[in-house]
């Protein structure tokens, strides 16, 4: 009896494992928001570990941050991960009423205040 109880933890240990390690190198592995359009920065890119980021935050729907508009409408149950924010956002407004940077500025910091958690702080966002 008492093996058998042994035999089952580790069994369950093991399996923790597996899983930690499957969903910690899965899928993109995203540490940093650096986006490519940004050409001559003036900060390094910002840290910002996807993965672990989305768990803790608790946002389980892909689309909170990678959206799709239709008509100025957004489209509920369609998103668009894997492109960069930039591909649809342009640097300067142009086109957008928004600029690159503040669209940025506006998902990340916008949640963080609207839920009371997370950095607003330029230094929190942007080490030197
Ligand atoms: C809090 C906002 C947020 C949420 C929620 C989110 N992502 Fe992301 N994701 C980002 C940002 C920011 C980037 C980096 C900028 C970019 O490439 O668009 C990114 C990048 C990616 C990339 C590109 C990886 C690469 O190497 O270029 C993929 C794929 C991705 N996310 C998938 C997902 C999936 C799948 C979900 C839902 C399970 C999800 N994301 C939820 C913000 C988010
Ligand atoms: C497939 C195209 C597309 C992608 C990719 C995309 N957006 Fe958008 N986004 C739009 C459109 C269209 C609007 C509607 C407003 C407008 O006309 O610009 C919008 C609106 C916004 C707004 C203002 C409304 C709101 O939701 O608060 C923010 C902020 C924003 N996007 C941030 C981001 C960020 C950050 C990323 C990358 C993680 C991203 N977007 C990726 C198309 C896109
Ligand atoms: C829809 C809501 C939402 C969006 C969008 C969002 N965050 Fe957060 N973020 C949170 C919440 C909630 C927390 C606090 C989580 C906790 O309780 O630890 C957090 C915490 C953080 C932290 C500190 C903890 C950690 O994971 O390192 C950083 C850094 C951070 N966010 C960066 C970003 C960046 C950069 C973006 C934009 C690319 C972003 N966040 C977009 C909700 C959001
Ligand atoms: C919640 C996190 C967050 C906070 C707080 C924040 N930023 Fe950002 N900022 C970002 C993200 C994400 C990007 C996109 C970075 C990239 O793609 O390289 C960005 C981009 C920028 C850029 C354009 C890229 C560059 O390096 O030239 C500038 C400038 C900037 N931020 C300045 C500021 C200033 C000034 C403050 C304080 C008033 C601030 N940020 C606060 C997340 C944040």
């Amino acid at each position: 009896m008492e093996k058998r109880t042994l035999i089952i933890y580790t069994l369950i240990i093991l399996l923790g494992c597996i899983f930690a390690v499957m969903s910690g190198y899965s899928q993109e592995d995203v540490t940093t928001v650096e986006d490519s359009a940004f050409e001559k920065k003036m900060r390094p890119g910002v840290p910002f570990l996807h993965d672990q980021h989305n768990e803790q935050a608790e946002l389980d729907e892909c689309n909170t941050c990678h959206h799709v508009y239709e008509d100025g409408k957004l489209v509920e149950y369609d998103s668009s991960e894997g492109q960069e924010c930039s591909e649809c956002h342009t640097i300067n407004k142009g086109d957008n009423p928004i600029s690159l940077v503040n669209i940025y500025h506006l998902q990340c910091k916008g949640c963080h205040q609207e839920k009371k958690a997370g950095p607003i702080m330029c230094s929190e966002c942007h080490p030197r």
